[in-house]
């Protein structure tokens, strides 16, 4: 079979870009250890077992620091647990979320915390609320029947 010159070049040339991405991808993933872009990293549990697993057998607020919290929270169709929180103003809170059931959303308006809760992976986002008032969080993934009711309260003063 007779293949051109320039055919032939660009074969080479195509097989070696490829081979070469394919280099610099398996060196990222597994000498470097990067994955997809995003301000939270996550871990997988078992969704069957969520709400027998630790920390999420008992959510709520713990205070971690000078005012520093961790808050561990359930996301479910349709609401959070806990259903309200409060913290002092000032007050840097970890969040650390998972979901008992299908994937829900996480948003505070007004505040850059936006992420999703995905069953079988628990998310986790840092916050400082540096103004009082009272924080809605939203579930901005449609869930069900109810997607639009479900929220929690973060107050702050
Ligand atoms: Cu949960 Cu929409």
């Amino acid at each position: 079979m007779h293949i051109h010159r320039f055919e032939k070049i660009w074969l080479i040339f195509g097989s070696a870009m490829l081979a070469l991405f394919l280099v610099v991808l398996g060196i990222g993933t597994f000498a470097m250890g990067m994955t997809t872009p995003g301000s939270h990293q996550h871990y997988s549990i078992d969704p069957e077992t969520v709400m027998d697993t630790e920390p999420f057998n008992e959510p709520g607020l713990r205070q971690v620091g000078d005012n520093e919290y961790e808050a561990v929270m359930l996301a479910f169709a349709f609401g959070y647990s806990p259903n309200q929180m409060e913290v002092p103003v000032g007050a840097t809170v970890h969040f650390i979320v998972t979901s008992t059931d299908v994937v829900h959303g996480f948003a505070i308006p007004k505040t850059n915390v936006n992420f999703m809760v995905v069953p079988g992976e628990v998310s986790t986002v840092t916050h400082t609320f540096k103004e009082p008032g009272e924080y809605l969080v939203l579930c901005n993934e449609y869930c069900g029947i109810a997607h639009e009711m479900m929220k929690t309260t973060i107050i702050v003063k």
